[in-house]
Formats: C-alpha cells, sequence, structure tokens
C-alpha cells in the first residue's frame, strides 16, 4: 500500500472561524488527511464537526469570540487543544472580518475591531501556539491573508491594513522560528465563493467585474484552500517559510 500525498496521519489542529466557509473547509481537508481538529467559532460548529468526524477524526468545538479575546482567552484555547488532544501540531489562523466604508466615515470602533480579529488574535495565537511548536522543534502555522495583503481594494482600509500586517507577522515570525524547524507561511486567496463574499456576489456591477479580471473566469471555493493547507501542513513543505501563497485563478499574475 502507498501511503497518500500529505499524510498528516494523527496530526492536531487548532482552526479559527472553522464554523463555515473557508475555515470549515481547511477543518475538512485536515481531517481527511489524518488530522484531529478543534475549530474556535463564536457559535456551535455542528457541520464542522460533522465533516471532521465523518473523516474519521475527532472534534473539540471552542466557542470563543475573537473581537474580545484577550491574550489569556487566546492562550487558553490553545492549551486547551493540546490538553485535550495530547499534543498540537498545526494552527490556521483563518477567522477574518471585514468593515466596507469610505475611510472619511471609518469610525475607531470599525478600525479596533477589525485590527483585534484580524490582527491581534493572529499574533497572540501564534505565540501561544510557538510556545509548544518552539520547544518541540516542530509546527506548522499558517495564517489566512488575502489578495489585500498586496493591493489597496475599494473602501476597506481597515481590511487592507490587516492583512498586509498577517503578511508581515508571517514573515516575522518565519523568520524567528526557522532555525526551530516551525514553519510559519500564509495563504492569500483570490475571491472564494463564501459569506463574506456574498455581498459582492450579488453585486450587478462588481461581480461580473471580478469574473473578467480573474483569468481563470470564476470565484474560488473553500476545499481549493483546504488542499493548499493541507500541503502547508505537511512535512512536504518543510522548506517553507515565511511564504505568502497566491491562490487566486490568477488575479495577481495579470
Ligand atoms: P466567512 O465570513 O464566511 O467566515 C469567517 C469565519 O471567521 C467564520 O467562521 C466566522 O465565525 C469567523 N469569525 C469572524 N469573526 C469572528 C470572531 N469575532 N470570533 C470568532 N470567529 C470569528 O469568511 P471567509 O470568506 O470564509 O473568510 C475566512 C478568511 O479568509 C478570513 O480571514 C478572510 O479575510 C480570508 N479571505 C477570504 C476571501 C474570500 O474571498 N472569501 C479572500 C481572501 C481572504
Amino acid at each position: 500500500m502507498t501511503t497518500p500525498a500529505f499524510c498528516l496521519k494523527d496530526n492536531v489542529a487548532l482552526v479559527t472561524g472553522a464554523s463555515r466557509g473557508i475555515g470549515r473547509g481547511i477543518a475538512k481537508a485536515l481531517a481527511e488527511a489524518g488530522t484531529d481538529v478543534a475549530g474556535v467559532s463564536r457559535s456551535a460548529s455542528t457541520e464542522t464537526q460533522a465533516l471532521v468526524e465523518a473523516a474519521g477524526r475527532r472534534y473539540l468545538g471552542l466557542q470563543n469570540d475573537l473581537a474580545t479575546a484577550s491574550v489569556a482567552d487566546l492562550n487558553a484555547l490553545v492549551d486547551r487543544t493540546a490538553a485535550h488532544f495530547g499534543r498540537i501540531d498545526i494552527l490556521v489562523n483563518n477567522a477574518g472580518i471585514t468593515c466596507r466604508s469610505p475611510a472619511l466615515e471609518l469610525t475607531e470602533e470599525d478600525w479596533n475591531t477589525v485590527m483585534q480579529v484580524n490582527l491581534h488574535a493572529v499574533f497572540f495565537l501564534c505565540q501561544a501556539a510557538g510556545r509548544y511548536f518552539v520547544p518541540q522543534g516542530r509546527g506548522k502555522v499558517i495564517n489566512i491573508a488575502s489578495l489585500m495583503s498586496y493591493q489597496g481594494g475599494v473602501h476597506i482600509a481597515p481590511y487592507v491594513a490587516s492583512k498586509h500586517g498577517v503578511a508581515g507577522i508571517t514573515r516575522a515570525l518565519a523568520t524567528d522560528w526557522a532555525p526551530h524547524g516551525v514553519n510559519v507561511n500564509a495563504i492569500a486567496p483570490g475571491y472564494i465563493d463564501t459569506d463574506m463574499t456574498e455581498a459582492l456576489q450579488q453585486n450587478p456591477v462588481r461581480a461580473p467585474e471580478i469574473r473578467l479580471r480573474t483569468p481563470a473566469g470564476r470565484w474560488g471555493t473553500a476545499e481549493e484552500i483546504g488542499k493548499l493547507a493541507v500541503y502547508l501542513a505537511s512535512e512536504e513543505s518543510a522548506f517553507m517559510h515565511g511564504s505568502i501563497v497566491p491562490i487566486d485563478g490568477g488575479w495577481l499574475a495579470r
């Protein structure tokens, strides 16, 4: 019998924003590759749990609002995962929010909320996981960046700033932790069919513009992001450190 490609057998992953969209796609793909999953979400993640268990793996639901989580709360998410499964190997910082507003009308509260979820939680979850990964000499951090880690977008300044920051955190921690055998990388999805982009997909002007601007001529799927996450979580990507990997139907190439 041959070993399946990118086998992650008996690894344990913590995935934020696991209840739907890209996070659910990543949790499912990791489980199918052999990983037990702890999923962080604000509400119950029943569907994700069912998908992970259907793949024959264990699921731990961790309810938490990352918009208000303290550093102690974030440490506790990582510690509870490690205590429940007896180990932690993979952290996927997927949860993210956006706020659409012309810059002149943006409030401080909206700015802070986006920064809290998209940057503060990302960095301090990395730090908490790094306390396991660095001493054990192995571990995988996968942050979810965006095309907005490269571009300016339209009326989404805090999202753009935060996703540039996610790229920065990824590069900074990769540099710090590569000597310790820990891989820190990011995925930069293009336009993906999820709840976050529902309004854009329904927009009669922007939706066709986006499809035409994308060389592949379509939106991507959460399943496609999940497959890339499995590669970045596997030993096959051992020499990748600090890469921000676009998966965008050719958007950035154009
Ligand atoms: P989504 O809105 O469908 O899902 C976001 C996930 O994050 C949900 O599970 C939600 O519960 C969780 N989340 C949001 N705020 C939270 C909070 N305060 N506490 C705990 N969990 C919270 O979004 P989607 O599209 O699945 O996005 C996932 C990631 O991918 C985000 O970081 C997003 O910025 C990024 N991304 C998405 C793209 C797209 O086209 N959909 C493109 C590029 C990046």
